[in-house]
């Protein structure tokens, strides 16, 4: 190993599970990328290092999306596992376990199994307690709604179209039953009130021991703390763990119809999948008893809660190690803001990879990525500026320069490095330890960029020396120049293993030397070897074939409106708009219309159908995005304000909107007005 004072370390790394509902997507690969790229690096500083994720299988929404395709939901999320696991594979994320599942699934008898053992923990300790329960339920078929299946204004902040357990806006969390206003997600309609007995976690008994964990050094980036400051003041709230049938999960010892909650099984996984990747190789509890070890977890800004409380909260039950880390990351932004199916910038791992080599996704996350939970954005230009600047222009151009170069003039050989470039080639080998020690802090951004300062400086001595024309002149000095331009390319490279596994590969291959590490990665090159013939190690990126998987699936209904830039905190613009003349104004013909029927657009997550009775105008068909913000029938029998005389407009392949419904306020909400009738103007 480089750094010779770090003792060989133990350490058991995870991402989040990512749920069996969907596919993987670019969002899911930032967190995937970075937590496979710390992994790699701490395996190639010589830790000892147990790396394992599945498919987090249980919960309502599974068992919906199994019934809905015909399926049992044990089959369909089999499928999701292998989908998912391919998907990762194609970004050269691998993870520990038998090679037909080296990754798994919380849907295991060792996963049931552990879950049980948390939950006699828990009971043992004297924190689970029962409690009646008062829980919205579908009036159409009797289900039990999951927090995440009734939608409603936050009781909070006033934030419409928030989910049952947690606001997106002001991060405050509730039950589905404080929502105000709530709707089914399943069927849409208006849940009703009932009620169950449920388990709960005295989670409070807790507050002490978790607050003095969490305030440990390293444990949580101190940007956070205020998250967790908000939570302890209000008070811990008793934690519900049980769920009534029909649900997909483990079925609660000694009960018919109660199942564990999808949230209590889940980081219980990283547990069974260690047992699971481990085999015969070794038992868990080496790895989760053994206070050598560093349980380090991977997740995203809006898990924190399940993991900062709930979770540790558990493993001080069971008496299992405490997670050392606990890194949160940002958002993934695509262009500026969240990633959306109406913008077409809900990418998913197989599109992507479909159209662009996979391992520049993994060079642009790590560019950017630092030890700060901030948001990344992915901005396709920049994407594709950035990696043909750094890797093809820079690092990649020293390896394809130089080495058709040595075999047409030098037989294919370098030389021994020469006392000229002493200085860079000290600079080379300093940057090795301090590389090493940025992968470890999460500062793959500095490690990146190390990279890229010496490749330059490599290149423009390459670009000065100009070796095909010196050697007609100096033959040694120009073989002494190429033979560093490599050095540095290839030691570079070297320490970008962990993030270009694909592309480093194929460069020890054309090298002929061992697989990097970083103790060896800035040896010069042996003087003797005969270098493979140079085969292309990356191609560079065409813009205009990278923008075509931003695909835009609907027109959006109000062109107008600016793309919202999704930064809650901002107060609204008050820039007034640029004045326009009275003429301008009357051009827009405004008219009361009555809305005698709406339904959603199958296929847009966006559109509502209108048939919109304008008087003398007749029944038009319009198309709104209001969709996110209203239930269709919400707005059935209304009387709305629409704008009649817009050119109609093509809303991709659902349809021509003949006209406009217009809304007021952020987030939307239709403009209802009384007392008019279809067709009266709006002046
Ligand atoms: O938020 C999510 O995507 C969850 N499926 C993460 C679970 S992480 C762990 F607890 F399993
Ligand atoms: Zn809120």
């Amino acid at each position: 190993m480089s750094a010779p004072n770090q003792p060989r370390r133990r350490a058991l790394i995870t991402p989040a599970l990512p749920y069996a509902n969907g596919n993987i997507h670019l969002g899911h690969l930032l967190e995937h990328i970075q937590v496979n790229t710390y992994v790699r690096a701490r395996r190639m500083a010589g830790d000892d290092v147990v790396y394992v994720c599945g498919v987090d299988s249980h919960g309502a929404a599974v068992e919906i999306a199994a019934k809905k395709q015909g399926k049992a939901p044990e089959a369909y999320v089999e499928e999701v596992r292998l989908a998912q696991q391919t998907s990762f594979e194609r970004f050269s994320v691998r993870f520990d376990g038998p090679d037909h599942e080296h990754y798994g699934s919380t849907h295991t008898p060792e996963n049931h199994q552990h879950a049980i053992r948390f939950f006699e923990a828990l009971k043992a300790a004297g924190h689970i307690t029962t409690k009646e329960v008062e829980q919205l339920q579908d009036p159409t078929d009797g289900r039990f709604l999951a927090d995440r299946f009734v939608k409603g204004t936050c009781p909070k902040c006033g934030a419409k179209d928030q989910y049952g357990d947690a606001c997106e806006n002001c991060n405050s969390t509730y039950r589905p039953t404080e929502l105000i206003d709530p709707v089914s997600v399943v069927s849409g309609a208006r849940p009703v009130l009932g009620k169950s007995s449920h388990y709960m976690v005295t989670l409070g008994a807790y507050a002490d021991r978790l607050k003095e964990y969490l305030s440990a050094a390293g444990v949580l980036h101190e940007s956070l703390r205020n998250f967790l400051d908000t939570w302890f003041n209000d008070g811990l709230k008793d934690w519900d763990i049980s769920r009534d049938g029909p649900y997909f999960g483990f079925r609660i010892p000694g009960e018919d119809n109660k199942y564990f909650y999808v949230w209590l099984d889940a980081p219980v996984g990283y547990i069974s999948l260690t047992e699971r990747a481990l085999g015969t190789q070794g038992k868990w509890q080496d790895w989760w008893r053994d206070a050598a070890v560093d349980v380090e977890h991977f997740i995203g800004k809006d898990i924190l809660y399940f993991h900062t409380l709930f979770w540790p909260a558990m493993l001080m039950a069971t008496g299992d190690n405490l997670p050392r880390a606990i890194h949160a990351h940002g958002m993934l932004t695509i262009d500026g803001v969240k990633m959306s199916k109406s913008r077409g910038t809900f990418i998913n791992a197989d599109d992507f990879a479909a159209v662009v080599e996979p391992q520049a996704l993994r060079y642009y996350y790590a560019a950017k990525l630092g030890p700060e939970p901030q948001d990344i954005d992915l901005s396709l230009e920049d994407f594709c500026n950035r990696v043909n600047a750094d890797l093809v222009n820079n690092l990649v151009n020293l390896v394809s320069r130089t080495v058709p170069l040595l075999h047409r003039l030098f037989h294919g050989k370098p030389t021994t490095l020469p006392d000229d470039h002493t200085h860079l080639v000290t600079e080379m080998q300093e940057a090795a330890h301090r590389v090493e020690g940025l992968y470890r802090s999460l500062d793959f951004a500095a490690a990146v960029r190390t990279c890229t300062e010496l490749g330059s400086k490599a290149n423009k001595l390459l670009q000065d020396t100009a070796p095909w024309e010196l050697v007609k002149t100096n033959p040694q000095a120009a073989h002494e120049t190429l033979t560093t331009a490599l050095f540095v390319g290839k030691s570079c490279l070297a320490l970008l293993k962990p993030v270009l596994p694909g592309v480093v590969e194929k460069l020890e291959a054309l090298l002929k030397v061992r697989p990097f590490t970083f103790e060896n990665a800035t040896d010069p090159l042996k003087p003797n070897t005969t270098l493979a013939t140079y085969e292309h190690l990356f191609a560079r990126l065409d813009l205009k074939v990278v923008a075509t998987l931003v695909k835009p699936t609907e027109a959006t209904p109000t062109p107008e409106k600016k793309p919202e830039k999704k930064d809650k905190k901002a107060p609204p613009s008050s820039t007034p708009p640029a004045e326009i003349v009275f003429d301008d104004f009357a051009k827009v013909d405004l008219r009361a219309a009555t809305i005698l029927e709406a339904k959603a657009v199958e296929g847009s997550d966006k559109l509502i159908l209108v048939k919109a009775d304008v008087g003398d105008l007749g029944v038009r068909d319009i198309f709104t995005g209001l969709r996110p913000h209203v239930q269709p029938e919400q707005l059935q029998g209304k009387c709305v304000v629409v704008v009649v005389n817009l050119a109609p407009r093509k809303m991709a392949k659902f349809g021509t909107s003949h006209g406009m419904v217009l809304a007021v306020g952020e987030p939307p909400r239709p403009l209802f007005v009384d007392g008019a009738r279809p067709g009266d103007r709006v002046s």
